[in-house]
């Protein structure tokens, strides 16, 4: 990693490293099952930091599981929120719930160590927004991956609201990635336009809004996933949301239960499995359709993919519903402009969609994937090149051509955990035996995706 302060190596790290995994994996004849999903993992960020920041306590059931699930909770943890866990099983699938004793938004205190975000973007991004209202200075840390991501598209706005950022790696003190201090202070509002859609860093902004004097606005330039505005008017926060600006005056949140849908963008996996493979049937219940969300299912839908919806209700403010996947016969398309940030974490497992779809499919205006986790242009790129597909790399995504006989070989997860998904998904889907390196990496979302695979 460039430049980073040996000091910050945390002594007593308690992050747990995933043993290196290698998965081998072939086409199973047919599919025909009920796949069971773990809660959201962007609701499940903000369930847990709001109701932190809430008065009162609240139940979060069925919390996402993974490594960036611990992220959240140990670093809420450290500043002092009491959190209890809890596991019940239905249908032999484990429910994780976690029991959150809301501090009230000025009840933090100040960690006794650097907060460690490890993998998460979320984590990282949607804390500044509360250690900006502090009255106390915080080290902020990540993993090797989360250490180069840009952190300026959450720095810029919140030194414009008084906080005052500071990085603690070699880079100049106006590019700011971690680890980094952040000096929590008054808040001011401001009005930001800002550069990105990017639901991280609205989040960010609208949890400093909370502590800020007066109304904090942000507009977007296409509207981003929406959790984070709906579960705060649930707990009664001063927001008023209209599409792609959203503003927010200093709240005092009330704890609130929430009860977690499945991931769609763990569900996206298998929805694209089910439609390219030929003989195939899956049933996945409870999955979040949140509007700016489902945008995997419009382009599928577009495609010719065979998705039925049922059972569909909303329950604290969340859409969700039932969904049933067949073999289909999918066609190539366009995919551009406001689409992509409600489809910005699909678009790997997308460009595998692709290969077995007739004609060509381009897509554009995706260039927020080369700050990803790892460069997911690239990555897709690569990995589905090394299986044969006929694939190319461009400034802002990639163009696809029907490339339906793929065939099995070694390809790398880069550590990205959905990108080591989307080729666990392509080794159910070509001929011969697929080997994946760095197969862990999905345990950062999906710990138990490998399991799921082995059961086909
Ligand atoms: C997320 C927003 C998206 C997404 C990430 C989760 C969130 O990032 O890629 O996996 O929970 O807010 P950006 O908002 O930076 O696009």
């Amino acid at each position: 990693m460039t430049g980073k302060d040996p000091k910050l190596k945390i002594s007593g790290d308690t992050r747990k490293k995933s043993d290196q995994l290698k998965k081998i994996i072939s086409k199973p004849p047919y599919i025909n099952s009920t796949i069971r999903i773990s809660g959201d993992k962007s609701i499940s960020h903000r369930a847990a930091i709001l109701n932190a920041m809430a008065e009162g306590t609240a139940e979060v059931k069925n919390f996402c599981v993974g490594d960036d699930q611990e992220s959240i909770i140990r670093c809420l943890k450290s500043l002092g929120t009491k959190i209890t866990h809890t596991i019940d099983y239905q249908d032999n699938h484990p429910i994780h719930s976690f029991t959150i004793i809301g501090n009230g938004k000025n009840g933090f205190k100040e960690p006794k160590s650097p907060l460690d975000c490890g993998n998460s973007g979320t984590c990282m991004r949607l804390i500044s927004g509360l250690l900006a209202g502090q009255k106390f200075n915080t080290l902020v840390i990540g993993d090797d991956s989360l250490s180069k991501r840009p952190m300026n598209r959450i720095a810029n706005p919140l030194k414009l609201m008084g906080a005052n950022i500071r990085p603690l790696n070699n880079l100049s003190k106006d590019e700011i990635r971690a680890p980094f201090e952040i000096k929590g202070s008054n808040l001011n509002n401001i009005n930001y336009k800002s550069p990105v859609s990017s639901a991280q860093v609205k989040s960010c902004i609208l949890i400093a809004g909370a502590y800020a004097d007066g109304v904090t606005t942000i507009t977007e330039p296409s509207k981003s996933r929406d959790h984070t505005e709906r579960m705060m008017k649930a707990m009664g926060a001063k927001i008023e949301i209209t599409d792609k600006k959203i503003s927010i005056e200093n709240s005092i949140l009330k704890a609130q239960n929430v009860m977690i849908p499945g991931d769609i963008s763990s569900a996206a996996f298998w929805i694209i499995l089910a439609a390219c493979h030929k003989n195939a049937e899956l049933f996945i219940p409870n999955i979040g359709l949140n509007p700016t969300r489902t945008g995997i299912l419009e382009v599928l839908t577009k495609m010719g993919a065979r998705i039925n919806i049922s059972n569909q209700k909303t329950e604290l403010g969340e859409p969700r519903g039932d969904l049933t996947v067949k073999s289909s016969n999918l066609t190539g398309i366009n995919i551009e402009g406001s689409i992509i940030p409600k489809i910005i974490d699909e678009i790997p497992i997308l460009s595998l969609a692709a290969c077995y779809a007739s004609g060509e499919t381009v897509i554009k205006d995706a260039q927020e994937l080369r700050v990803k986790e790892s460069d997911r242009i690239k990555a897709t790129v690569q990995g589905l090149f090394k299986l044969g597909a006929d694939i190319s790399e461009t400034k802002d995504g990639m163009i696809i051509k029907n490339s339906p006989n793929l065939q099995g070989s070694e390809v790398n997860s880069y550590g990205d955990h959905r990108i080591a998904m989307m080729l666990g998904i392509s080794g159910l889907l070509t001929e011969g035996q697929t080997t994946i390196t760095n197969a862990e990496a999905a345990n950062i979302s999906y710990p138990n995706f490998w399991d799921q695979i082995d059961n086909f």
